[in-house]
């Protein structure tokens, strides 16, 4: 069977480009691949964090990963940190990859580029996404389009380490979906959906509730003309809306903009689409976020289960690497 694995960060709320980039595909891939999906809290730790607030967001991603349906019997989820091998094979990876790859990251320049204080972990990070990844003997990783350079260095160094010590890694690749890979802010169609966006209202949350979804869906930007066409770079305001519509509904951005004169009914339709995407959700969390001791309970299960894969991995590479057994 494939095996799957991808992760998220515990940093703010989860907004609906996670949940169209990845999480919704996470759900429905389970049950035909042997999936592994992780609340990644090291990778939180790149920039400064309010330790508190950190544990929370973590235990409350993982009851949204249970909510959007991920089902702890049939694919594995933990976090991170539960599992030790993350941090042991990713010192192994930041000794694979070069300085100049590290510094090529966008994602490290973007955010390098604007914080005051840049942490090393912040360059280093894509050596502990490898070694994520590789951990897993992964074959596929479903990510939004955001990620699809830091796959790239986890295939870049798994061929790099089997060539220089013999074959110890399956080579991963990334998926995308039909739509939805790239969701923009509402406010700016020209920039990514995310937590960090300068206004809220361009940001739909999963726990936004149905009236916020409409407002801000209904006031999206969009453009002069009237005319309902997928055109990221002529229209991506109504572009975005199509990949919004399309991924809440299964369809592509094509084949959404189908039927469609005017922007009206277009924003009418998508934030029904959306609302009626999310509210599952919401009701599932709400119940979870009641318990959260069974949400601790069911990571140690999976935290246990990941450890079990990993730590073979882990000794394979580091035999094959020339480290002595303990
Ligand atoms: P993160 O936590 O920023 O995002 C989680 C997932 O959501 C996708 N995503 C989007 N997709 C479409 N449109 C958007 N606007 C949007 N914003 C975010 C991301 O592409 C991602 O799939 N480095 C990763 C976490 C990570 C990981 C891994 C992923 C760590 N180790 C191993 C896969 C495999 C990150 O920061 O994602």
């Amino acid at each position: 069977m494939t095996r799957v694995f991808s992760g998220m960060q515990p940093t703010g709320d989860v907004h609906l480009g996670n949940l169209l980039g990845a999480l919704q595909r996470w759900v429905h891939d389970q049950h035909t691949t042997d999936a592994i999906h992780c609340v990644v809290d090291l990778h939180a730790l790149t920039v400064p964090q309010d330790p508190a607030a950190l544990r929370d967001a973590t235990l409350r991603l993982s009851q949204m990963f249970l909510a959007v349906g991920l089902d702890p019997d049939v694919c594995t989820v933990f976090v991170q940190s539960h599992v030790a091998e993350h941090s042991g094979l990713a010192w192994l990876m930041e000794c694979t990859a070069s300085i100049g790859e590290l510094q090529r990251m966008t994602q490290f320049k973007d955010k390098g580029g604007r914080a005051s204080f840049v942490s090393g972990g912040l360059l280093t990070y894509p050596a502990l996404m490898a070694a994520d990844i590789l951990l897993y003997d992964t074959d596929e990783v479903p990510v939004g389009d955001d990620q699809r350079q830091h796959v790239e260095l986890a295939r870049d160094l798994a061929e790099r380490f089997n060539s220089r010590y013999g074959p110890t890694f399956t080579v991963p690749r990334a998926t995308f979906p039909k739509a939805g890979a790239r969701v923009m802010d509402l406010q700016d169609p020209t920039s990514k959906m995310s937590k960090s966006a300068a206004t809220a209202s361009g940001t739909i949350l999963v726990l936004d509730e149905p009236k916020v979804v409409e407002r801000k869906i209904k006031r999206a930007v969009t453009d002069t003309e009237s005319e309902v066409r997928f055109d990221v770079a002529a229209k991506p305001g109504v572009s975005n809306l199509l990949s919004i519509l399309g991924g809440a509904t299964g369809r592509t951005p094509e084949e959404a903009a189908a039927g469609y004169t005017q922007y009206g009914p277009l924003k009418a339709d998508t934030a029904a689409a959306v609302v009626a995407l999310l509210e599952p959700i919401q009701a599932r969390f709400r119940e979870l976020e009641a318990d959260p001791a069974e949400t601790q309970r069911l990571l140690a299960v999976g935290a246990a289960k990941a450890r079990g894969t990993a730590a073979a991995t882990l000794a394979r590479a580091r035999e094959h690497i020339g480290l002595l057994d303990a």
